[in-house]
């Protein structure tokens, strides 16, 4: 089924790999048949800390929130999937992105009473390390673990998944090309969920 997707990207630099990443992933998506927005958090402008404004108040599950982050919820809304394009740094989201889900996802639009409406979320991490570097010392479930069941299970998200792009700073030309082709294919293939994501993560299931 063609969806609507929301691709949040974060990277300093619009000529990172993780843009043409982002680039490549998004073409699959059109290729499929799927319609795509990108927000580009460095160049909107978007401010990643958490202020006063948008502090959750536990006591009102309807609180207004800053301006910027009702536009962005209301942003989310528009969509019915969503995808995350990110280096990892220091094993985890950088700043930039922490700092939108912290005011984006917030209490009473994504989790409390009211959760997000998606069905899908694909979490795509660029990391410098091989595979083996980060399985060595668990940091692919560990991450996995955050993205999919901290936030994506959470806040009430069926189906999240994270695909891990290793060894982002190889000087292998043929490497990088088969890493850009990957992105082009996770784009085509975003809706063909593997059954064991949706199963583990189901809503509903025990954290
Ligand atoms: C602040 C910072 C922290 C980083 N932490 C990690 C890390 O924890 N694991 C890892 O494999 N790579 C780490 N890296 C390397 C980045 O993942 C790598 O530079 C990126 O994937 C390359 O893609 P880009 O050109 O789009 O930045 C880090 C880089 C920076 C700048």
């Amino acid at each position: 089924m063609a969806q609507n997707v929301l691709i949040v990207t974060a990277h300093p630099r619009s000529g990172s790999l993780t843009f043409a990443v982002t680039e490549r992933f998004k073409q699959g998506l059109l290729d499929a048949g799927h319609s795509a927005e990108v927000l580009d958090l460095h160049r909107s402008g978007f401010d990643p800390v958490l202020r006063e404004e948008d502090e959750p108040d536990w006591s009102n599950g309807s609180k207004k929130y800053s301006a910027e982050a009702e536009a962005e919820m209301e942003r989310m809304r528009r969509h019915d999937a969503l995808a995350y394009i990110f280096p990892i740094w220091w094993y985890g989201l950088p700043a930039m992105l922490k700092g939108y889900i912290d005011r984006v996802w917030n209490y009473g639009f994504a989790y409390g009473a009211s959760k997000l409406p998606h069905q899908r979320v694909l979490w795509i991490g660029l990391a410098a390390a091989t595979q083996e570097q980060l399985r060595k010392r668990g940091f692919d479930e560990m991450i996995g673990h955050q993205l999919n069941v901290g936030l994506a299970h959470y806040s009430g998200i069926a189906e999240s998944r994270l695909e891990i792009l290793y060894d982002t700073l190889s000087s292998d030309q043929a490497y990088m090309e088969k890493l850009l082709d990957d992105a082009h294919e996770l784009g085509v293939h975003y809706d063909q969920w593997h059954a064991e994501h949706a199963a583990r993560f189901k809503v509903g299931t025990e954290i």
